[in-house]
């Protein structure tokens, strides 16, 4: 079968699809630890997947508008190895799986030398935020707002101020793991000014369409198809991928792998970035997640396509 022909069939199947996942839905629940997200509509889905030559498929709720919250780690990671290069991002994060929640404090204090499992659970990705070049916090969120428009292409990109302050009033945990790095001598700089900036880069909101624009860029090893150009280090974005894969999907990473088989990074909002290697990028909502923290109505749909179109990398 060409690309072309599936990308037909999956214009044809998404509607159908999406209606059928939305019912899982009622497993789950908007995340409310940041007040400001309860506020979601937990029924809603949403999906748009792109392809290579810039012919997508859509169905759902595709218009509602969400926070980045983890799936921005993925871009702040490789944005920090561009910065500083592996052998400085690796000597204070890890590139292991956690096994834990991602908000957890535990390993930090039982395990040597001290530094987060991973760029993508919040103490690594907390580090990586203080990892960013930029003279303070203003700069450096600044610098990373203009990051993200270049590649979502959307030069109007911003945050949403109701997340960003409902985080920054409310984040203890995050406050608490940033101090135990600084006590561990992980952290440099003022550990409000590297949250401030955490929380911004959290905050930033999109839409399924520039998700998946992302996801493509991804998917095609960091260049822009369309164009040809050169918009990622084809190096980082391997990373990168490879931690999508590994601890993308926090502690059902092992499970998606194994029943969708893609490099995927969720986030709080009930966002999904997902690749499909050298041919589409996904974004997708739905903002009821499971007990592990995924949108659960997302994660039934993206396995269902899997399975359907034979996606597994494995
Ligand atoms: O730091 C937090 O808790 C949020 N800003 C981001 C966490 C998140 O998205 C984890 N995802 N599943």
């Amino acid at each position: 079968m060409t690309s072309n022909s599936e990308m037909e069939r999956l214009k044809r199947s998404l509607p159908e699809w999406v209606e059928e996942s939305r019912g899982q839905a009622a497993f789950g629940a908007a995340a409310s630890y940041i007040p400001e997200l309860a506020k979601a509509p937990n029924d809603a889905l949403g999906i748009v997947v792109l392809g290579r030559d810039g012919d997508s498929a859509s169905a759902g709720d595709t218009d509602l508008a969400f926070t980045l919250q983890s799936i921005s780690k993925v871009f702040t990671l490789i944005l920090a190895l561009i910065d500083r290069g592996e052998e400085a991002v690796f000597a204070k994060v890890g590139m292991e799986p956690s096994g834990d929640n991602f908000n957890s404090m535990l390993k930090l204090e039982l395990v040597e030398p001290g530094i987060p499992f991973n760029p993508l659970i919040n103490a690594g990705a907390i580090v990586v935020s203080s990892l960013i070049s930029g003279n303070g916090p203003e700069e450096k969120k600044e610098r990373i707002l203009n990051y993200f428009r270049e590649l979502t292409g959307n030069d109007r990109l911003g945050i949403h101020s109701g997340v960003y302050r409902s985080e920054s009033e409310t984040g203890h945990r995050n406050r608490s793991l940033a101090y135990f790095l600084k006590e561990n001598g992980v952290l440099d700089g003022e550990v409000e000014d590297v949250l401030d900036v955490y929380f911004h880069h959290c905050a930033i909101e999109v839409n399924c369409a520039e998700l998946a624009r992302m996801a493509l860029l991804i998917a095609n090893d960091g260049r822009d198809p369309l164009t040809g150009t050169g918009i990622l280090p084809r190096r980082f974005v391997q990373i990168a991928k490879t931690f999508m894969t590994t601890c993308g999907m926090y502690n059902a990473s092992g499970e998606f792998a194994i029943r969708a088989g893609l490099p995927a990074k969720s986030g709080v909002s009930g966002g999904i970035l997902a690749v499909v290697p050298g041919r589409y990028g996904i974004g997708l909502v739905g903002p009821a997640l499971g007990r592990k923290g995924n949108s659960v109505a997302g994660v039934h749909l993206l396995e269902r396509m899997s399975r359907a179109f034979d996606w597994s990398m494995f």
